[in-house]
């Protein structure tokens, strides 16, 4: 199959990009609003600044949180998962004899993140073993003790690329009193999300990974219930504002953080457009058979698939042992695709992401490049 709309992207044409998964890839159309919005930032800057960016912001946030099925007060923007998860850590009221529970899937930023604020505030962390294939919400119950008092988990993750039970797992934790924490870095234009009904109280997910925006736009979610632990992590003028912004509290303070380029926020609802138009009709087309396909070959190559729930991601365990670093370079430097290669718990794992700019030629390279490495596996 060919690649679709590729000249809507930037990206080096001598480059397969097999790893939308990490950074996502922005098309033209979404750039070209961000640059217009740059502009007028540019041009006007004091009365883009003073007076017409938040409501801009709360204007540019409206359709993109009813597509994540949310009501537009319980959402502010952040500029990824990663500052989302540290708004959350910061409010909730943790200290010694607390613990909070992860699980051996979580990305490696957000373990970093519960780790500073465990050692700063005395609280403990406890990861769950979640092996293949095994329900997820067994092992937290397993891992679960009279001192966890939430739960962090992903919705899909991003190693293993596994699809989690979070609203299962959302239920589970209501039940026990615990609060619940769903990292959805790579949900939105992933998978349906319908905040509303999810059952959880907090999530975050990134816009520039599969919604198409530019890079730098995420949205914090805040049941309401759990909006008055939300209290500010960076003090600035939203703390205390000056004039009525028409936002709640917790979303200024979010939100309102001194001078700063809020045009990849502007830009977000052009990337949700860009879903719609081009995209969501090609998924089942263009990732899902292919996805099919290219399981097939790597089998073929001997590496074994993990579970797959219908994403545009999808992990292999590779047949051979090899230094992931050395490994990943050479498949750019030699086979000219960037697809990552790293160990997850002693397994030797790559994951690809399909979108449909991704050529066949590419997927054909990497695949010579993965069986490359499997003849040649004792040098790497
Ligand atoms: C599951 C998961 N959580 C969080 C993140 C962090 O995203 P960001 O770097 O945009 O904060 C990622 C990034 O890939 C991820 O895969």
């Amino acid at each position: 199959m060919k690649a679709r709309h590729r000249r809507h992207f930037l990206l080096d044409p001598e480059v397969g990009h097999l790893n939308h998964g990490s950074y996502g890839a922005t098309p033209l159309p979404v750039l070209k609003e961000q640059w217009r919005w740059q502009r007028e930032m540019e041009t006007r800057t004091v009365e883009f600044h003073v007076r017409r960016q938040e409501p801009l912001l709360r204007e540019a946030r409206a359709p993109i949180a009813k597509y994540l099925g949310a009501e537009l007060d319980d959402t502010a923007f952040v500029v990824n998962t990663t500052t989302a998860m540290n708004w959350v850590a910061h409010a909730l009221p943790l200290g010694p004899g607390d613990e909070v529970l992860l699980n051996d899937h979580e990305y490696g930023a957000v373990f970093r993140v519960w780790r500073v604020f465990a050692a700063e505030r005395g609280f403990s962390l406890r990861s769950a073993p979640i092996p293949l294939g095994a329900d997820p919400l067994t092992c937290l119950e397993a891992h679960r003790n009279e001192r966890t008092r939430a739960v962090v988990v992903s919705q899909i993750t991003s190693a293993t690329a596994q699809l989690l039970p979070v609203q299962q797992i959302g239920a589970w934790a209501r039940g026990r009193g615990l609060w619940s924490i769903v990292d959805g870095a790579h949900a939105p234009g992933h998978v349906a999300v319908d905040l509303a009904r999810l059952g959880v109280d907090f999530w975050m997910g990134n816009l520039h990974k599969w919604l198409w925006a530019p890079k730098g736009a995420a949205i914090l979610w805040v049941a309401r219930a759990c909006q008055e632990l939300m209290k500010p992590l960076i003090v600035s003028w939203g703390v205390e504002p000056t004039t009525a912004l028409g936002e709640p509290d917790w979303v200024a303070w979010v939100q309102m953080q001194a001078t700063r380029d809020p045009s990849a926020f502007l830009a977000a609802p052009a990337g949700l457009e860009y879903q719609r138009r081009y995209h969501e009709p090609l998924v089942e087309r263009y990732c899902f058979q292919r996805m099919h396909w290219l399981t097939q070959r790597m089998e073929q190559l001997g590496a074994q698939p993990l579970p797959w729930s219908k994403l545009k991601m999808r992990a292999f365990e590779l047949p051979f042992s090899a230094e992931p670093t050395r490994l990943h370079q050479t498949l750019f430097e030699k086979f000219r695709v960037e697809l990552p290669v790293y160990r997850w718990e002693g397994i030797l794992l790559t994951r690809f992401s399909l979108q449909h700019y991704v050529d066949d030629q590419e997927l054909e390279r990497a695949l010579q490049g993965v069986s490359d490495a499997r003849v040649g596996a004792g040098s790497l």
